[in-house]
């Protein structure tokens, strides 16, 4: 049984039911992505790209003095807001690889003929899998390593995952590396609310997916039509829920595994953590990993945090 069955089946049977959001992304699922990040709703792509565009300058002074540096990209997608960054780190003459690495074959070839077209005198070393497994395979090469985590990634991770995964970036770098975590920061409850209740519905279509998914590969028969999408922000905590309401009573079966899931009416299924954060908790979450904040280069509104950690001398 793979993961997929064995995650359905575990979150299915819990109270209260739910999915991991790691699941959206299947083709179908990473092409209704790209239309949220679209959205003028959906600020927080533009916020992050608005910070690559006008702060890569100083982010690059900020990792100074440099030689030679590896950027290593987690979850690197389809690497165009690193392509801002990259840029200016061969303007300035800074010998640089770039490691994306991504769950995705698809989107890495795609990065690839990107940086072929864009920066074609920049090393690209693309690698397949998941990170965990794919980080031990790095080969050392430049003095610095500077790893990114951008997108606001790390507020799908809900507590303790968010920690272990910097931990584990963190373990995997040396002494003098840098960590850029890409974090959405809380704002008024409403913009933050309207970025995932879209005018559209394409968030909706988003969690919808993930039924059609289970569908298409656990052999499962949800009826689309029979279910909805709600979300929640709660400015006391930063946390933005999202989740797959059930309009009927119903059932859904999954034939290979011959087991039936009940749902009642207005029963939700928890989809996702979308968290905004607090600098003070970003500094937090890189202090618990052993790494020192250098500095939090922002938007001009202060929706989003592009935070540049070093691991220093313990
Ligand atoms: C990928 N991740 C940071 C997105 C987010 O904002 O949590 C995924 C997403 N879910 C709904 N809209 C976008």
């Amino acid at each position: 049984m793979n993961d997929f069955f064995k995650d359905m089946d575990m979150g299915l049977r819990s109270d209260p039911k739910r999915l991991s959001s790691k699941y959206f992304y299947d083709d179908q699922g990473s092409r209704i992505f790209q239309e949220i990040m679209a959205l003028a709703e959906y600020y927080l792509t533009n916020k992050e790209e608005e910070i690559f565009i006008k702060r890569s300058h100083e982010i690059i002074e900020a990792l100074k003095p440099l030689k030679a540096l590896d950027v290593v990209e987690l979850g690197a997608g389809d690497g165009s807001k690193t392509k801002l960054l990259l840029g200016e780190l061969l303007r300035q003459h800074v010998i640089t690889r770039f490691l994306p690495i991504d769950i995705s074959a698809e989107a890495l070839v795609s990065l690839e003929r990107t940086m072929r077209n864009d920066l074609p005198s920049l090393q690209v070393n693309a690698l397949v899998g998941d990170y965990h497994d794919v980080m031990d395979e790095l080969e050392v090469e430049a003095p610095t390593r500077l790893f990114l985590f951008l997108g606001s990634n790390i507020g799908n991770y809900p507590p303790p995952s968010n920690q272990e995964l910097i931990r584990f970036v963190s373990s995997e770098m040396r002494v003098g590396d840098f960590l850029m975590l890409g974090a959405d920061l809380r704002k008024h409850p409403a913009i933050i609310r309207k970025a995932y209740d879209d005018s559209q519905g394409v968030t909706k279509r988003f969690n919808l997916n993930l039924l059609a998914r289970m569908n298409r590969e656990l052999g499962m028969n949800f009826i689309m039509d029979q279910w909805d999408f709600y979300c929640q922000y709660d400015p006391l905590n930063g946390e933005l829920r999202s989740f797959l309401v059930s309009l009927e009573d119903q059932m859904a079966h999954c034939r290979p595994l011959n087991s039936d899931y009940h749902f009642t009416k207005n029963e939700v299924i928890w989809t996702e953590l979308s968290k905004k954060y607090l600098l003070s908790e970003l500094e937090e979450l890189g202090k618990g990993a052993g790494l020192t904040v250098i500095s939090h280069f922002m938007d001009e509104d202060r929706y989003f945090s592009d935070s540049l950690f070093k691991k220093e001398e313990l």
